[in-house]
């Protein structure tokens, strides 16, 4: 009785509850007999309808992922015992090594993409190994392989870039049609936690919470135990236990409680069958964007997450009463509404922003009128928090309501131009604003994003990029400025030219904008992108602000505009301060 409960005491020591705040469901234990047996009963019916059926076959099929049978997960390390990997097996065939998450940043509390301060970090991979004789804990010593909770561990490349976790993994789960009683795993390197963004996409495809590979790793806490123990710093107890196990004495398992992310009773650290999915730079996962999008929105509609927004139109308090309500659109058909996202941090800011926000508003007392829209409203919204550069859970979702309230969504290239995904899909449109150079010089980056992607979505968010080619209406950013002024050191910046041009300041000539934004809305007829469709074979979607504030529609990968526009002929406009003709 007392090596017993001594026991229980070292086990709980030792554990870390990392628990999840998110409920299990109760699972009561009735002492009596007859309670245990209709517990029993109860559990094999549920059982059918919670486990994931164990069909290995089908498993080996999931192209990305590679299926890895009788695995325990302990810290970093997955653990096989499968005999093919065994020593005692003659014919032992070599663990393999498990791929790796290649390319990702740091993920900085800065509102700025950290690969410009050298933020690359080093490839990151779990480690896999055999059984051995020595392991640490007594699920590991005597393994109880789970054959209802399949783990699927996902490694994409660049796991904290939204915009990039979105495209990549998000599509990719999208594409593996998986069963939802899955536990999806996200192998965040350096035992980073997860963002709240990777739970809210991940939503549709699992009834369990995402966990990290962290969390999968993690030792258990027995039953009656709560967290706040101390651990043990000697290992005497340790000692005497290997010498009951030599002895023959049987290793007791305790009880753990139960996780959210799993339908066993108890913590499961062993499984019949684990899933391991990589995406390389190179894979195409091929399903289209907008279903993706579409199927996150209606996840997070109908658990009703979305709260009303709230924004500033044109100096008047907009809302939508009934964002969770796949059917309601909040829009004035007539009225053109755009919203733009203002950033803070040290690059890619509007600086003008209130400039473009009356310009908007004159413009609409004037008779803006274009397509079948007369009249404009503006507003401005931040996608993160202004003193923290975060991204919580609850400003995603106002996000994710907050762009549903527009036609338009205006954004400097980068992962905020993802939020473009949840636009009203068929009457709205994205522009991304590209600084100087970065849309031409260096245009083949942002080519190779967003356009591609919403064209492969049959331009559900018609795609229209702004090129500001006007030095003028450029400033450089505060990481290159400080490079310049001495007052950042070299040796914490990647020096390259094409980041510090995607990473510099707008300052936008308020006449030409509002002329671009004249140009998208002739080409946004709400479900007929017949029109948009002709202006892109025409070379006449996207804009270029040349030099002296002129704009000039034409293609994407025009390496000079001043250069391209004369060599076309083709037209440059010039705009009053509304965006109306200048004669
Ligand atoms: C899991 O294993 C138990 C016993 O080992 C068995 O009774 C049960 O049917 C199995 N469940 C599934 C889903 O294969
Ligand atoms: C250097 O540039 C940074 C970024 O623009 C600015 O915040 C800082 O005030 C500048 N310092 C000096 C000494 O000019
Ligand atoms: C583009 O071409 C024009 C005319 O040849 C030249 O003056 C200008 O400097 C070029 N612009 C850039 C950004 O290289």
């Amino acid at each position: 009785m007392w090596r017993r409960s001594k026991l229980a005491a070292v086990a709980c020591l030792v554990c870390l509850c990392v628990s999840l705040h998110v409920a299990v469901h109760a699972k009561h234990r009735k002492s009596s007999d007859e309670g245990k047996n209709r517990q029993q009963e109860e559990q094999a019916a549920n059982e059918a309808q919670e486990c994931v059926p164990l069909d290995l076959e089908a498993l080996e099929d999931y192209s990305y992922c590679k299926l890895y049978e009788l695995v325990c997960a302990h810290q970093d390390t997955l653990v096989t015992h499968d005999y093919r990997y065994s020593f005692a097996n003659p014919k032992r065939e070599l663990v393999p090594e498990l791929p790796y998450v290649d390319i990702w940043n740091f993920p900085a509390a800065l509102e700025a993409n950290t690969d410009a301060l050298r933020g690359r970090q080093p490839k990151y991979h779990l480690q896999f190994r055999a059984a051995s004789a020595h392991e640490p804990t007594a699920a590991l010593r005597n393994p109880s392989f789970s054959n209802c909770t399949l783990p699927v561990l996902l490694a994409p490349e660049f796991p904290f870039n939204m915009g990039e976790f979105f495209a990549r993994a998000v599509s990719a789960v999208h594409g593996l049609a998986l069963d939802p009683r899955v536990t999806l795993v996200l192998l965040t390197p350096q035992s980073l936690g997860l963002a709240p963004f990777h739970s809210l996409l991940m939503q549709p495809y699992s009834k369990y919470p995402l966990i990290t590979s962290a969390d999968l790793g993690a030792r258990g806490c027995p039953v009656g135990q709560e967290r706040g123990g101390r651990r043990r710093v000697d290992n005497e107890e340790e000692d005497t236990d290997w010498q009951d196990v030599e002895a023959g004495e049987a290793d007791t398992v305790p009880a753990e409680q139960a996780v959210a992310w799993s339908p066993d009773e108890s913590q499961p650290h062993c499984f019949k069958r684990l899933l391991y999915c990589k995406w390389d730079m190179q894979a195409r996962v091929g399903v289209p964007l907008a279903e993706v999008a579409a199927r996150v929105v209606e996840a997070m509609q109908a658990a009703q997450q979305l709260p009303a927004p709230s924004l500033v139109y044109n100096g008047r308090e907009v809302t939508d009463e009934e964002p969770n309500d796949p059917d309601h659109d909040p829009r004035d058909p007539v009225q053109l509404r755009v919203l733009i996202e203002s950033r803070h941090g040290p690059v890619r800011n509007i600086k003008n922003m209130q400039d473009l926000l009356e310009a908007c508003e004159e413009a609409d007392k004037r008779g803006f009128s274009a397509g079948g829209f007369e009249g404009i409203a503006c507003a401005a919204t931040s996608f993160s928090d202004a003193s923290t550069g975060r991204v919580s859970r609850s400003r995603f979702l106002t996000n994710v309501a907050a762009v549903r309230t527009a036609h338009v969504l205006v954004v400097v290239h980068g992962a905020g131009a993802s939020n473009s995904w949840w636009l009203r899909q068929g009457s709205s449109a994205l522009v991304e604003l590209r600084p100087c150079q970065f849309g031409t010089k260096y245009g083949s980056w942002p080519d190779k994003y967003l356009p591609p992607q919403h064209q492969k979505s049959h331009d559900r968010i018609r795609f229209f990029a702004l090129n500001v080619e006007d030095p003028e209406q450029c400033q450089n950013g505060d990481i290159e400025e400080g490079l310049f002024n001495k007052t950042i050191a070299k040796g914490s910046l990647t020096w390259d030219h094409s980041y510090f041009a995607r990473d510099k300041h707008l300052r936008l000539k308020p006449g030409p904008f509002l002329g671009f934004l004249k140009h998208v809305a002739e080409l946004l007829t709400p479900y007929d992108t017949e029109a948009y469709a002709a202006a892109r074979e025409a070379d006449r979607l996207h804009g270029y602000l040349l030099p002296g504030g002129g704009l000039v529609l034409g293609k994407l990968g025009v390496k000079n505009a001043t250069e391209w526009a004369e060599d076309e002929g083709a037209e440059v406009t010039v705009y009053n301060d509304w965006g109306g003709p200048r004669y």
